[in-house]
């Protein structure tokens, strides 16, 4: 991998947003793979500036993942994460842009559904990635296979506490999740993961430089052959 070590979270923003614009110029019909959680806000702000008087309206999206049985109206949903975040600000067409399908009623088919719908726009352009401090990505905690595609899987107690910021309590932190697999990630044509802090360094550390393990899912990125990794100081604070 590509590895960018930057000031800020804005440089890596700035970075990252630069690249995806020139996609977008290139071809108005990119197919964006979009993270949530924290990590990836600086890379929209600055989208925002970037994408302004551009046209827009062919671009499509495709979000890592869902909760599984929560509310799309939650406002924690990764549904309405991605509306609030990424489709309102840049002026995406809503109906272009896709989170897996978490609700219990198709759940027994909305991976294939959504493998589906990632094919039929031709695969994904850019992933934009975060890494987990359990070293997942997506939602592919260790033990997940590097053939995996999209599909339902548990969330450690690791990821459920870090995320209880986002929620009322741990308690209210959905059990499953829907995600994007290995496999899916790993067609992706250019990977873009970014991380920040401390806290994430072990799991770079381990991503970029480590056995390539399913332990520790973000190390499939050391088999693709086009990954940029974007990080700040204290992230890059274990890599040799
Ligand atoms: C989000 C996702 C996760 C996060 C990771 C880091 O769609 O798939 O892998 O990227 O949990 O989360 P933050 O960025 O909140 O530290």
């Amino acid at each position: 991998a590509e590895v960018v070590i930057v000031e800020s979270p804005a440089e890596a923003g700035a970075l990252a947003a630069d690249e995806i614009a020139r996609l977008i110029i290139h071809r108005p019909d990119t197919v964006l793979g979009l993270a949530t959680g924290s990590t990836p806000l600086p890379v929209y702000d600055a989208l925002r500036d970037r994408l302004a008087g551009l046209d827009v309206s062919q671009v499509r999206g495709f979000a890592l993942d869902e909760y599984v049985g929560i509310d799309p109206a939650h406002p924690e949903s990764y549904r309405a994460v991605i509306t609030r975040e990424v489709v309102e600000p840049l002026g995406l067409d809503a109906a272009r842009v896709q989170t897996p399908n978490g609700d219990l009623a198709t759940i027994e088919h909305a991976g294939e559904d959504y493998e589906r719908a990632i094919a039929d726009a031709g695969g994904i352009d850019l992933q934009i990635l975060g890494i987990g401090t359990s070293g997942h990505i997506g939602f592919n905690e260790p033990g997940s296979s590097f053939a995996s595609r999209t599909r339902v899987k548990t969330l450690v107690e690791q990821t459920r506490r870090d995320n209880a910021r986002f929620f009322a309590s741990i308690d209210d932190v959905p059990m499953h999740c829907i995600t994007q697999g290995l496999g899916t990630i790993l067609e992706a044509r250019h990977l873009v993961l970014l991380a920040f802090g401390a806290g994430k360094a072990d799991a770079v550390a381990r991503a970029v430089e480590g056995p390539v393990t399913s332990s520790l899912p973000g190390s499939a990125i050391q088999l693709h052959p086009h990954v940029t990794v974007i990080v700040d100081d204290a992230a890059a604070s274990r890599l040799e």
